[in-house]
């Protein structure tokens, strides 16, 4: 069963513990939680304390994307908030394997994050150890941008070391996705599918993720 991430980056911040429960009742399965620091990437957004405001809302697993350098001194602030996975950027992390058992360590869900530039095979050595892959299908730092195709077949050679490896990791993707572009990457491979604007500026939120369900079963 493919997932449907929403990313609330492009949620009404004036009512965020609303548009969480909004997205949770039109059919959400994880709530996609960017976090960015203006030096990783060129933007600011949420911190720990915003995630553990909206933790009480939801019951669904909070699957929180650092970008941000130096993730491994703040995996314990995300943990304490109420984060289910925490995905650190393969560019950002000096040791990353390292960094991702201290985020298993925790008792979280460890991710590792590609950007569309970052050749695949960075990963390889990690795929045993992570439980979540997010391929970046644009570059990270705003919503809205468009889908980068070239991304398909980075999704198709994961979904293969996976398979031939018989792993259990999940395949995420993140950016300009819809229901046009969610079929190509669910067709090359992806499992979760992160969806901000499509999905929030969308007046029905249940409408869009049902779109893209639609979209993915044809
Ligand atoms: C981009 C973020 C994405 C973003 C996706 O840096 O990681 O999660 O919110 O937004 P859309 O779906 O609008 O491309
Ligand atoms: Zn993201």
């Amino acid at each position: 069963m493919v997932k449907i991430a929403p990313s609330i980056l492009s949620a009404d911040f004036s009512l965020l513990g609303r548009e969480v429960k909004d997205v949770e009742k039109a059919g959400a399965d994880y709530i996609h939680i960017d976090v960015m620091d203006g030096h990783f990437v060129p933007n600011i957004t949420i911190g720990p304390l915003i995630v553990e405001a909206i933790r009480p809302v939801t019951s669904l697993h909070f699957d929180v994307h650092l970008m941000i350098e130096n993730p491994e001194n703040y995996i314990q602030n995300f943990v304490h908030a109420g984060a289910d996975y925490i995905s650190v950027h393969v560019e950002a992390c000096k040791h990353l394997h390292r960094t991702i058992h201290q985020i298993k360590e925790t008792g979280v869900r460890a991710g590792v994050v590609l950007n569309p530039a970052t050749p695949v095979e960075m990963i390889r050595d990690v795929l045993t150890d992570v439980d979540l892959v997010l391929l970046m299908t644009v570059n990270p730092g705003f919503g809205g941008q468009k889908f980068i195709p070239n991304v398909l077949k980075k999704i198709e050679q994961v979904r293969r070391w996976r398979d031939e490896q018989n792993l259990h990791f999940e395949i995420e993707v993140d950016g300009g996705i819809n229901a046009e572009t969610a079929k190509l990457c669910v067709a090359a491979g992806a499992d979760v599918l992160v969806a901000g604007s499509y999905i929030f500026n969308n007046k029905d939120r249940r409408e869009a993720i049902e779109s893209i369900r639609q979209s993915i079963s044809d």
